[in-house]
């Protein structure tokens, strides 16, 4: 048992912390629809990122990673260009945008702590963001602001160029739910995970190169796409594909990314009247989709959707997240998680399996 982080705080700064905790989470279906201005579907997940801080009286940023055994320093008025590819990037873009935002910040002494399993696709970037944001700005900033701004410092500060869905389900997550965000107006709604489901992650342990690369990639293929269609993907319909004269790739993406939506709406109504089966088959299309059309699946997330499909009492099963490695997400009845765990044990025996339940937002926690 690792000590309490209050007290490894107090051990390290001299002081007792204020402690906030911001969840990863995991994607139920809405696959690379955020940026596209579509419908996702995350809940957060009992994986987080706990941040425990205590004030300066200078303009430095000291913060320390448990994870990485390592203190990053930086004065608020002096710091170098980004992106170096580093964990502090994310806490340092945070301050930054808080700062923009026009929230003038005193230095802080921070001490991170992650269950959140790095590079798997689980958030643990808009984990770090998040409860960073609340340890260095606590007072309320309303909370898809807060999301917005963590997004804008992966952006800046990590030149990845995600969408909202991770930092906006971290911030307005509710226990007990998935929710259902449609990325264009940003209004949501919590559907609440049938009792006696549970989620099941299966981690592939392979995190390929390409990842965010490709991810960037398949942001500006979308847009291409958009400015053929001369409207946002969000808008496109079935009959605007027929009749395209896109190249192969780019109409492809495009019809990910339209189906795809649709897949959300539908599963939304499933969750709805408790169609787990109708829920479970849009998970499987999903995948489908990812791996033929947006291509960003692998052999081993493929493995891993098979081997679920074949174990009875899962409804559904996909790849979660950007992609090119990370996990499955498999909804699947509560006693037959055993079975599916020994099934991939069997079938992909270095897989990682985890099971959680939806969590709550982000705020003041204590550990
Ligand atoms: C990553 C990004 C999200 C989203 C997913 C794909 O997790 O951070 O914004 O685009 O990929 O759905």
């Amino acid at each position: 048992m690792r000590v309490a982080l209050r007290e490894a705080f107090e051990a390290r700064f001299g002081d007792r912390p204020r402690i906030y905790r911001a969840p990863g989470r995991v994607n139920l279906i809405g696959e690379h629809t955020d940026y596209n201005g579509g419908f996702v579907m995350p809940a957060a997940i009992e994986f987080a990122t706990w941040a425990a801080v205590g004030e300066r009286n200078d303009r430095s940023l000291v913060m320390y990673s448990e994870n990485f055994g390592e203190t990053a320093e930086f004065d608020l008025d002096h710091h170098g260009p980004r992106p170096r590819r580093h964990w502090s990037d994310y806490a340092l873009g945070v301050a930054v945008m808080l700062e923009r935002a026009g929230i003038e910040l005193r230095g802080a002494n921070l001490l991170i702590r992650s269950t959140v399993p790095v590079g798997a696709g689980l958030s643990s970037s808009a984990a770090l963001e998040v409860a960073v944001s609340w340890a260095l700005a606590p007072e309320p900033i309303d909370l898809t602001g807060r999301a917005k701004l963590c997004q804008r410092a992966e952006h800046e500060f990590a030149g990845v160029l995600c969408g909202i869905m991770d930092q906006f389900v971290a911030c307005h997550a509710r226990a007990g739910n998935a929710l259902m965000l449609d990325c264009r107006s940003l209004e949501y709604q919590h559907v609440p995970v049938p009792r006696g489901l549970k989620i099941v992650i299966a981690n592939s342990m392979v995190r390929h190169e390409l990842a965010s690369g490709e991810y960037n990639r398949r942001r500006e293929q979308c847009a291409e796409a958009a400015v053929y269609f001369g409207k946002s993907l969000r808008e496109v319909t079935e009959a605007d594909l027929t009749r395209a004269k896109l190249p192969d790739p780019i109409l492809r993406r495009a019809r990910h990314v339209v189906t795809e939506n649709a897949r959300v709406l539908k599963a939304a109504a499933a969750l709805d009247r408790g169609d787990l089966r109708a829920l479970g088959e849009l998970m499987y299309d999903s995948h489908r989709s990812l791996r033929d059309d947006f291509q960003v699946s692998c052999a081993e997330l493929d493995t891993l959707v098979e081997i679920a499909r074949g174990v009875e009492g899962v409804y559904g099963s996909r790849m979660t997240g950007g992609g090119f490695g990370g996990c499955t997400v498999s909804l699947v009845a509560e006693d037959r998680v055993d079975a599916l765990r020994a099934a991939i044990k069997a079938g992909y025996p270095k897989a990682e399996v985890y099971v959680s339940d939806a969590t709550g937002a982000a705020g003041p926690a204590d550990l």
